[in-house]
């Protein structure tokens, strides 16, 4: 083979070799086009010593470096895997410590309103389901998961004489109790990784036909994120004990969602549900209260604390 096949080949099998031309031709288009393949410098013969001494040196001296930064490449590519390890690790203790400071939110509301025991949990996991089916990104489930959680933390604005009255609430009652959805709305979006969870805690008690409240939005107006919960809430609500009566049938509690469908439910997000498996909605109940067991036990009493027993009463 010639000098320019052998440079070629010889630094495919040696990259970390330098390499010098030596040839007898006084051709400086050879000398480019051996340096073009990589040779560090080019000598012609009859060879001179001293020139050959003062090439290597600088052939050499050329390799140190680019070992130097190929080094300094390798430990930088491993800095940064390091780095990005420890970000991404202190990234998951912050969102644990999110969800953390989420479930003593929602504990701080189970201590004042007992009926609701275990309620976020499960209205939270029935809104993922359907947001899931829904075809929703894990930044929105993230939020729907948050916001379906707190959805009722503005009763801790609500004083106890109504949020605990026996018995059903008078026009003047229902307008306070009503002033929870705005109150934890102001709570939750002073929070900034909670500003998505905090429009569903405003819009939750919004009904797809327009006459739910705060503010009367009719259907796509609603979030999505409220939407899924307004059937969640209506599953979990009629499929849970209450102190004034049993849990109803999954299927009473079907038939209901059915029937709101278009009304109080947006259409779509009630076919999502209807698409699901039934199982997937009784799993979900066994699974909150093996976790919820031990954190606290439900206490009863006699009387609804809301303005009267509807399909949602729970909120
Ligand atoms: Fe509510």
């Amino acid at each position: 083979m010639s000098g320019m096949e052998f440079l070629e080949q010889a630094q495919k099998k040696y990259p970390r070799s330098a390499f010098l031309m030596v040839t007898g031709e006084d051709d400086i288009r050879q000398a480019v086009q051996a340096m073009k393949l990589g040779a560090v410098d080019y000598l012609l013969k009859p060879i001179e010593l001293e020139a050959v001494a003062i090439s290597v040196q600088r052939a050499l001296e050329i390799k140190r470096m680019e070992l130097e930064l190929a080094n300094y490449r390798h430990n930088l590519e491993g800095v940064v895997e390091q780095r990005t390890k420890q970000l991404q690790a202190a990234m998951r203790r912050i969102e644990m410590t999110y969800d953390e400071t989420l479930e003593a939110l929602g504990g701080a509301l189970d201590l004042r309103d007992t009926e609701t025991a275990g309620h976020s949990q499960r209205v939270s996991q029935y809104c993922l389901e359907i947001a899931r089916a829904v075809g929703c990104s894990s930044d929105q489930l993230k939020q729907i998961a948050r916001g379906s959680y707190l959805h009722d933390i503005g009763k801790i604005g609500v004083p106890d004489a109504i949020l605990l009255k026996e018995g059903k609430l008078n026009e003047q009652e229902i307008q306070v109790m009503q002033t929870h959805a705005r109150i934890g709305y102001d709570m939750v979006s002073r929070i900034a990784f909670l500003a998505g969870a905090a429009e569903i805690v405003l819009t939750h008690q919004e009904r797809y036909d327009g006459t739910g409240y705060p503010q009367g939005l009719v259907g796509e107006e609603i979030p999505l994120g409220s939407r899924i919960f307004a059937v969640a809430d209506t599953l979990d609500a009629m499929t849970s004990d209450r102190p004034y009566r049993r849990a109803l049938p999954f299927s009473a509690a079907k038939a209901e969602i059915i029937r709101e469908s278009g009304r109080q439910f947006d259409p779509e997000v009630v076919q999502a549900f209807l698409s699901m498996p039934e199982y997937f909605w009784e799993k979900i109940p066994q699974d909150v209260k093996r976790r919820y067991r031990g954190v606290r036990a439900p206490a009863s009493r006699p009387g609804p604390p809301g303005s009267g027993a509807t399909s949602n009463a729970s909120s």
